[in-house]
């Protein structure tokens, strides 16, 4: 660790003390903290990922001209918004700050979520990319969780923030959450080198599905990892879930809720079509049988096989030589 790079985690470090300690023991503090509190989160979860307050008022900047801190060491630490005339002005307010950890358990960035919905306003706003934070490299709460995923012998993949603070609230300490936007290779690299096995929780909704479509291209792709879906009821994210039905009924559905990639895919492609045609049947049909072609258990194969054969009323048989065919075309 250079220094400079000392400095800006220092910076952060001292960042995140400052919003956590407004959030918990200012008048300042007390909705965003009675909104968190709603949100079902203890003051023991709160402490854990030291959540935060950024206020209305400017925080950071008096508080770092106070001690002297360096102008060109603020402008490069991405917590502040740089006006024309070189003016710095903090880019967080009102917002709840959650700390961004590397996997050394080091503040390298912020996300703030916005206490009320504003329309022209991002619901998460990140720090920028810095010489510390590489969105596409780091994976919330990796560091915390990485013992947890040890022992469980695998990591369950969230979509978002608060599903992961939400699944330790249950007692669940082996969740991890990508970026928002979409999983990247050096995620994936990242994760295989501390487990084999990996479930994808993404949210019940249009956005989540296909995002874990595009994740299981990605991981199916770039990792040996055995994959598993954790598939959501319609319209629930995994924190919506916990909210509704309790910690034990969200560890269990972590379990009963779990399901071999190929049965999320096949669903997902059948999503949106009504099938009722001959034409779209065999459209359908002809889009599995490449995902068929890559299941290597032949008990599970047979199992799918039959399902298609009584679902469209085709003949197995038929369905296992075109899935023949498609395996040559493929090797
Ligand atoms: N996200 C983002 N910017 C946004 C919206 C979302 O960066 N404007 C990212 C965040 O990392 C967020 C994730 O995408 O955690 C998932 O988005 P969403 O499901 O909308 O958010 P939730 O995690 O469900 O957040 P909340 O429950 O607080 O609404
Ligand atoms: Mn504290
Ligand atoms: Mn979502
Ligand atoms: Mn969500
Ligand atoms: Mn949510």
């Amino acid at each position: 660790v250079d220094s400079k790079t000392g400095q800006l985690l220092a910076l952060h470090e001292q960042a995140a003390k400052l919003y956590h300690h407004i959030l918990v023991n200012t008048e300042m503090g007390q909705p965003a903290l009675d909104y968190l509190h709603d949100r079902g989160l203890t003051d023991e979860t709160i402490e854990t990922y030291q959540l935060g307050f950024a206020p209305s008022q400017r925080l950071l900047k008096p508080f770092f001209d106070q001690r002297q801190s360096d102008y060109q060491l603020l402008r490069q630490s991405g917590l502040f918004i740089e006006n024309a005339q070189g003016e710095l002005r903090d880019r967080f307010t009102e917002r709840v700050m959650f700390p961004l950890r590397n996997a050394s358990g080091h503040v390298a960035a912020f996300s703030g979520r916005l206490l009320k919905k504003a329309d022209d306003q991002p619901k998460y706003l990140n720090s920028p990319e810095t010489t510390l934070f590489n969105k596409s490299k780091l994976l919330f709460n990796f560091d915390l969780a990485r013992p947890a995923i040890r022992q469980a012998g695998e990591v369950t993949l969230f979509e978002g923030y608060m599903d992961v603070i939400s699944a330790t609230q249950a007692g669940v300490n082996n969740g991890i959450a990508s970026m928002g936007t979409s999983l990247t290779t050096e995620q994936i690299y990242a994760i295989e080198r501390t487990t084999d096995k990996l479930n994808v929780c993404y949210d019940g909704d249009e956005p989540g599905q296909r995002a874990i479509d595009r994740a299981l291209r990605l991981l199916g792709e770039h990792s040996h990892l055995q994959l598993s879906v954790i598939q959501l009821p319609e319209g629930q994210d995994p924190d919506e879930y916990r909210k509704a039905h309790g910690d034990e009924a969200f560890r269990q559905m972590l379990v009963s809720a779990k399901e071999p990639p190929l049965r999320f895919q096949m669903r997902f492609l059948r999503r949106n079509r009504a099938l009722e045609t001959d034409s779209e049947r065999l459209e359908y049909v002809n889009q599995v049988m490449p995902l068929l072609a890559q299941v290597n258990e032949p008990v599970e194969l047979d199992m799918y096989l039959s399902q298609l054969a009584s679902e469209f009323h085709i003949d197995k048989a038929a369905l296992a030589a075109q899935l023949k065919q498609v395996q040559r075309d493929t090797a």
